[in-house]
């Protein structure tokens, strides 16, 4: 069996760590002294000298203890490259992103009115599978690139577009995984059981009026219990999503293990996709900045772990965003690197005086070190039109 990486706060004495041969110079912080983990006491030495992540070998370890817990953090797998290109699975998505976000509305309203038809959800969430089968980074960046009116139901699909990407890499497959998608899917359904003076207030909320807001988790979880054959990982999903590792959540400040899978995972999706979308009180925040506030959340609403993560998979700067390199040239985020997350491959779009390079130039900044990210930049700042580039015909095909 392969070695699996896992971060050090995880390690529990028993395990074989390895030594994969990475370098120092691109992996600083990964802990590669090969041999069994012998007690607690030595893991708080290697998380006291700043190791974040290290291999360890299944076969050569010691089996957990029964009752010991599986953390969700160390269930990561690696997944295999995109089976199609970034701009033909942003083509064939374009359009079906946005009706997806319609339908959704149109099920949302329908619910408000209070007929909830759960069911003719699932072939848009079949569909949503599948593209993120053949290429996760369509979905992820169409999410973030386009903008809607309504922020609730866009909002809604984008949760579950994450949900789905990030229970891929953590080993959901198959029903599982589409019911992981189905629950992000409705995380706010219950919603729909709120006032849209409040729900749509462009200003804080009053004490009063959040107390009715917090309630939507658990509103929306019994709308759910109300139809037939809703699965209990589901309903926990919607229930949970804004519970906290701390126990600092809501609504029923649930802490550590007794928050489920779905909701742990949907709870990362839905704070990241709330941070980086335009609210009626707030303007959207830069998809690379939002990942760093959540960094600062870390063990505290997220199990240790967890979002690290999920910053790995979407990356630093996220497929889909526009930044500055050293030289004054200005491209596109088209392929993450988990391996050297600040080192993705770019379509540099526009030269340092700003005029177009047609075509468009891929570079990968992990093999061309002259070039270096200085910063994302804001969508709304851009010169050009993130979407159109990276779909038109000229572009080289990157995965
Ligand atoms: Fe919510």
């Amino acid at each position: 069996m392969p070695s699996i990486h896992i971060f050090t706060k995880d390690l529990r004495p028993g395990m074989y760590i390895v030594q994969t041969g990475e370098s120092w110079r691109d992996k600083p912080f990964l802990y590669a002294k090969p041999g069994r983990i012998g007690s607690k006491e030595e893991i708080a030495e290697i998380l006291r000298q700043g190791f974040l992540e290290a291999f360890y070998d299944p076969d050569r370890s010691e089996q957990p203890k029964e009752g010991e817990p599986d953390l969700l953090a160390s269930r990561q797998v690696d997944l295999p490259e995109p089976k199609i290109p970034l701009r033909e699975e942003l083509k064939a998505q374009e359009i079906a992103y946005t009706n997806c976000v319609d339908s959704m509305q149109h099920i949302m309203e329908e619910a408000r009115g209070g007929h909830l038809d759960f069911k003719s959800a699932e072939p848009l969430m079949s569909d949503i599978v599948d593209s993120v089968y053949r290429n996760s980074d369509a979905l992820t960046s169409l999410s973030k690139i386009k903008t809607h009116d309504e922020y609730t139901f866009a909002h809604c699909v984008n949760v579950s577009i994450f949900s789905v990407v990030f229970g891929r890499h953590l080993g959901f497959a198959g029903e599982e995984l589409q019911r992981l998608g189905m629950s992000a899917l409705f995380h706010d359904i219950g919603k729909m059981r709120v006032p849209p003076t409040i729900l749509n207030a462009p200003r804080s909320l009053t004490s009063n009026e959040f107390a009715i807001m917090q309630k939507h988790a658990q509103i929306g979880a019994e709308m759910l219990a109300e139809l037939p054959g809703i699965g209990d990982d589901i309903l926990s999903g919607v229930a949970e999503h804004h519970e906290r590792y701390n126990g600092q959540g809501y609504p029923h400040k649930k802490k550590g293990r007794q928050i489920s899978p779905f909701g742990c995972i949907i709870s990362v999706c839905d704070v990241y996709d709330a941070l980086s979308s335009k609210r009626v009180y707030k303007e959207a925040i830069p998809p690379t900045k939002a990942l760093s506030i959540m960094y600062g959340m870390r063990g505290e609403a997220w199990e240790p772990g967890l979002v690290e993560l999920f910053i790995k998979i979407l990356g630093i700067y996220p497929v889909g965003t526009p930044i500055t390199l050293t030289s004054g040239l200005q491209g596109i985020v088209t392929h993450s690197n988990p391996q050297a997350p600040l080192y993705p491959q770019v379509l540099l779009c526009r030269d340092r005086n700003g005029r177009h390079i047609k075509p468009p130039a891929s570079v990968d900044l992990a093999q061309q070190h002259e070039f270096q990210i200085i910063k994302a930049l804001d969508k709304k700042t851009v010169s050009f039109d993130v979407l159109s580039i990276l779909t038109e015909e000229s572009v080289p095909h990157s995965s």
